[in-house]
């Protein structure tokens, strides 16, 4: 096995990249693949959101050389994940002097890399140092973005730090696409932004969307994904279309 790694980014905070990675990773393993959930952010959201223990040592502990063994299983069969909490915040400071400080995620995660199908990586709302490490580390990248009105400014702007990025710290990264989350299909604004979007990005765009679903937002609260809450709520199933959409590109990507 070589897991395919991908992050989950977007500086915008709010727009659906923890929500995203817990329920797209859980879906991954229920299809029975090896899957590592990484939570990259210090709010720790998708560590609450399957009821990881935050308490076990996790990503800082991993990315400050602390831990021989961040892993933790799940109770959901199949899904591993390493942890974040507040003390990950530190970090980007901690690291500030560390050598090659922009590869430290990427020498880490390649001695894990074997052990797993997919390696999922839910980042913070930043460009900060947490973030150019997932840049680095992985093989693609899923930006979910909100149709509000200034979503395509953030967009244009991480577009080109993955483009920078392609060109130097790693030439491997690909954008696997943007995918829209908590869309309203009766609000006359989210579909003109989603048109825009569609226009301005267009096969860089997801065909699956993913619709505002009030069984969505109640899952974490129950630590569970929305397969899990209500696996036949409109948004388990748009997240089961999405991963299917994610599965096809990723295996695109791999032809081309
Ligand atoms: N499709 C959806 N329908 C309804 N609510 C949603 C949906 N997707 C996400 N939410 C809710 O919107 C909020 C923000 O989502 P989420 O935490 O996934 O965003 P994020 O990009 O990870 O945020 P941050 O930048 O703070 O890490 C959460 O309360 C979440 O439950
Ligand atoms: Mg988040």
């Amino acid at each position: 096995m070589t897991a395919k790694i991908i992050m989950f980014g977007n500086q915008k905070g709010g727009v659906g990249k923890t929500t995203t990675a817990v329920n797209i990773a859980t879906i991954i393993a229920a299809s029975r693949y090896k899957t590592l959930l990484i939570d990259f952010d210090p709010q720790g959201n998708s560590t609450s959101g399957i009821n990881g223990n935050k308490k076990h040592a996790g990503t800082y502990e991993w990315m400050t050389g602390n831990t021989a063994n961040p892993i933790q299983t799940t109770y959901i069969p199949h899904l591993d994940l390493i942890s974040a909490n507040m003390d990950l915040a530190a970090a980007d400071i901690e690291l500030l002097n560390a050598p090659n400080r922009e590869f430290i995620l990427a020498r880490k995660i390649t001695e894990l890399r074997a052990n797993y199908d997919y390696i999922l990586i839910d980042c913070p709302p930043s460009l900060g140092l947490l973030t150019v490490n997932a840049l680095t580390a992985s093989s693609h990248i899923i930006i979910p973005m909100q149709c509000e009105y200034y979503a395509l400014e953030g967009i244009s702007h991480i577009m080109q730090i993955i483009q920078r990025v392609q060109g130097g710290l790693n030439p491997q990264l690909q954008l696997l696409g943007i995918l829209l989350t908590m869309y309203d299909k009766r609000s006359t604004l989210n579909q003109q932004i989603a048109n825009d979007i569609r226009f301005h990005f267009q096969q860089n765009v997801f065909s699956s969307v993913i619709p505002r679903n009030v069984k969505i937002a109640e899952a974490p609260s129950h630590g569970k994904p929305i397969i899990l809450y209500d696996v036949k709520s409109t948004g388990a199933v748009s997240y089961m279309d999405a991963t299917k959409e994610l599965l096809t590109r990723i295996n695109r990507s791999e032809a081309a």
